[in-house]
């Protein structure tokens, strides 16, 4: 088994319990695919038949991982995009048919081989800044094949680009048209037919919903949920983007691993949602284009120790984004998390929301060795700078993915 010795190395391991968890002068050690030894330069075991990186005192890192994506799609929404400069709402855009169910007819009528291509240079563009796993919902194709089409995709990027990629059931995004005015229906499909079938295709990893009033009740999520629940399977909730249904307290008292989005969140909410263990899954990149106001209540989820995770939300609609690197920055900028808070929203905070923190999201003895060397000294760097890619190289389960930037 191959071994890698990073010396010299300014560490952000994402370690402890809040904070950068920063090394300096510090080495790591990677056997096989783990992490194996990570300390004080003075203490490092010796190479022997290890790869020896200098990092001549540059930033290691955690891979980022993205925990809120719907990066399979057909279509764009670029004239939404000039629609709403013109002053039309996002749910008005949606409640005249265009919005999610715009995507849902160019996705439905996109063969498997159309979405992968579509998708590649979005998935490839996150990963160029150091993203080692990605979050993928379903949810724009609302009936079983379109929806399992959607995340056999999502299963193939993976596989094609040797990421960690978790798929997320996501059937009950929107109404599908031809249930127009019957959303109960549709949930009973969702729950009897379309859920257990993606499941038993091993197609997903966890289930979300989309509580607003452009998508299903409170109640009809929940249905959603407790039958995911029945399956097994782990929790996850759009919830309280443009008002609050109460979705996000509902979903942290069935466990759910996260809740998201959370702008319409009150502040009484967030003391329920502290001791519940879900992550608070943040997403700047919809705040920032649709232009929203309604901050999400950042002092009150300190305060309360609610673990803050950050997250693309790549979508045609909401937040046409494909940087984590930027949202670090949005979140700073818009939300005022510090960088410390960013990055922690991208290593430890989104593995949690993933239920992945015992293998990935920190730099830790026995972890999987998923780190990233970037051409800065300091963390804040990568939330401060907007525009320039910073990352040398890239290892993931202790294999080299990219290697462009090392002499
Ligand atoms: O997370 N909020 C719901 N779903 C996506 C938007 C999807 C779309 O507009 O296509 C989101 O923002
Ligand atoms: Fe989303």
């Amino acid at each position: 088994m191959s071994q890698t010795l990073f010396i010299n190395a300014t560490i952000a391991t994402s370690a402890g319990k809040s904070g950068y968890g920063l090394r300096e002068n510090a080495a790591l050690l990677v056997d096989g695919d783990r992490i194996d030894w990570i300390g004080d330069m003075g203490e490092r075991p010796a190479a022997g038949d290890a790869e020896v990186i200098d990092c001549a005192r540059r930033l290691l890192t955690p891979g980022l991982i993205d925990c809120h994506t719907h990066l399979v799609y057909g279509g764009d929404r670029a004239d939404e995009f000039e629609q709403r400069l013109e002053g039309a709402s996002y749910a008005e855009i949606a409640a005249r048919g265009g919005g999610i169910a715009s995507t849902v007819k160019a996705t439905r009528s996109a063969s498997e081989t159309e979405l992968f291509d579509a998708a590649l240079p979005r998935v490839k563009a996150l990963m160029d800044e150091g993203v080692t796993t990605i979050e993928i919902k379903s949810g724009y194709g609302l009936d079983s094949d379109n929806e399992i089409k959607m995340l056999r995709v999502a299963a193939r990027l993976g596989e094609t680009l040797g990421l960690r990629l978790q798929k997320t059931f996501l059937g009950a995004h929107a109404l599908a048209p031809e249930f127009a005015g019957r959303a109960d229906d549709y949930v009973t499909l969702v729950c009897d037919q379309m859920l257990p079938r993606a499941q038993a295709e091993g197609l997903v990893d966890a289930v979300d919903v989309f509580i607003e009033s452009i998508a299903f009740s409170r109640d009809q999520g929940e249905r959603v949920l407790a039958r995911a629940q029945e399956l097994g399977l782990p929790l996850k909730a759009h919830v309280e983007q443009l008002s609050n249904l109460g979705g996000a307290v509902m979903a942290t008292q069935r466990g759910a691993l996260s809740v998201d989005h959370l702008e319409y969140l009150d502040a009484a909410d967030v003391v329920r949602l502290a001791d519940s263990g879900s992550v608070a899954v943040l997403l700047p990149g919809a705040f920032y284009v649709l232009r929203e106001t309604q901050l999400p209540p950042i002092d009150a989820l300190r305060e309360q120790g609610v673990p803050m995770a950050l997250a693309s939300d790549a979508n045609p609609g909401s937040s046409p984004v494909h940087s984590l690197l930027l949202i670090m920055n949005m979140a700073c900028t818009l939300f005022r998390l510090t960088p410390a808070e960013a990055l922690r929203g991208v290593t430890i905070n989104a593995a949690r929301a993933l239920g992945m923190q015992r293998e990935i999201g920190s730099l830790e003895t026995g972890k999987l060795a998923d780190i990233v060397l970037w051409q800065v000294e300091r963390p804040a760097m990568l939330s401060y700078r907007i525009g320039i890619n910073p990352c040398v190289a890239i290892m993931q389960g202790g294999c080299w993915r990219s290697r462009g930037g090392l002499s």
